[in-house]
């Protein structure tokens, strides 16, 4: 009896043995299959945004397996990481940061001036006046050397000035508070900053709708100004943040033409791709709500393809390019421009899983 069970425990063994060798097998297999970075070690990094909720578990499986770089989603914009004039929050951001310099993997700084997410005392002096451009160009000025030299070992880019340009057919620069106390200073003096607290970095004006023409000729004039005036602006970024329904060839490569005519760097920041149209608020969200059809998605495959053969294309001119969110689950589309409205605009399904779109881009 004795005897016997020794045997059944051996032979239980061996069957653990073996399984766990299957097992082992599987994911040593799992882990040497490429990700998107080695398909495109030749051409650029590939990057993805991301929060503190993604550097763990599974997503940060997920991120390690096919990303080589990261921008902090969120953690870095002044509201979060400066929320009042005398404290710095850097947990959200030191966390990533230890993440990505952990596993190698690049950082690209987002953003040090935005006329969103802004704290609330930025603009205003203690009695709640508004304050003078002076004041305000030395608290961006302490801002950003203060932020780019805590991450100065890690950060190789920074997105320095984040859309400045109006949408508006009338107007050149958005009016925000920025411009409304600094004028146009605002966005060289945020350029020499930056220079100035790490001369090493990347340093990119970052905006949206520059596949459409107006837009990306406003923006090519500022840029073209800029470089003039000898600001050190290293590249442009370009959002992104398409849809399926608006997304040319032409109007893709026209763009990457016109601003690598001025010597610029070009990184794809923000690269996502709606199911949904772009600018059209409905009010009745039910209409549209979690429907991602089959048309869809085949619409979607063949505008990912497009993108990435064009980014292919033009590899001399373009030094990065980022997803902006790890996973349709957990896009910052399911909340914008309507709270709840399921959006399916990245490569990794609910999941987590590589949806059809993927392999269009993997297989060139
Ligand atoms: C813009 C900003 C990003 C982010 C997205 C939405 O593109 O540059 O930081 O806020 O909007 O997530």
């Amino acid at each position: 009896m004795k005897f016997l069970s020794g045997k059944i425990t051996l032979i239980a063994s061996g069957l653990v043995l073996l399984i766990s060798c299957n097992n082992m097998q599987h994911i040593s297999k799992a882990s040497s299959e490429k990700g998107l970075k080695d398909y495109y070690k030749d051409y650029f990094p590939i990057g993805v945004a991301v929060n503190i909720h993604n550097i763990a578990g599974k997503q940060g499986a997920l991120i390690l397996k096919e990303f080589n770089s990261v921008t902090p989603e969120n953690d870095m914009k002044m509201g979060l990481i400066h929320p009042r004039q005398d404290f710095y929050n850097w947990r959200n951001a030191d966390s990533i940061v230890d993440f990505a310099v952990r596993h190698h993997i690049k950082i690209r700084g987002h953003n040090l001036c935005w006329h969103q997410q802004t704290p609330y005392w930025l603009f205003k002096d203690k009695e709640g006046k508004t304050v003078s451009k002076d004041t305000l160009l030395q608290r961006l000025k302490s801002h950003i050397f203060t932020v780019v030299n805590r991450y100065k070992h890690a950060v190789y880019a920074w997105d320095v000035v984040n859309e400045a340009i109006s949408d508006d057919s009338t107007q050149f620069l958005r009016n925000s508070k920025w411009y409304q106390i600094c004028g146009e200073d605002f966005i060289d003096s945020a350029f020499c900053y930056a220079h100035e607290a790490d001369p090493k970095a990347q340093l990119f004006y970052n905006d949206y709708k520059l596949i459409h023409p107006q837009k990306r000729r406003k923006v090519y004039q500022l840029l073209k100004t800029l470089l003039a005036k000898g600001i050190p602006v290293t590249g442009i970024g370009i959002q992104g943040h398409w849809s399926i329904y608006d997304l040319k060839q032409e109007d893709l490569e026209s763009t990457i033409k016109l601003f690598a005519s001025l010597g610029l760097k070009i990184q794809f920041t923000e690269v996502d791709i709606s199911i949904f149209p772009k600018g059209r608020k409905r009010a009745n969200k039910m209409l549209e709500d979690s429907i991602y059809t089959n048309a869809m998605e085949v619409k979607q495959d063949s505008a990912y393809k497009m993108v990435f053969s064009v980014f292919r294309k033009y590899k001399k001119y373009i030094n990065g390019v980022t997803f902006w969110n790890l996973y349709d689950g957990d896009s910052w589309l399911n909340n914008y421009p309507i709270k709840g409205r399921k959006d399916y605009p990245l490569l990794f399904d609910n999941a987590l899983q590589r949806k059809p779109a993927y392999w269009g881009v993997v297989k060139f």
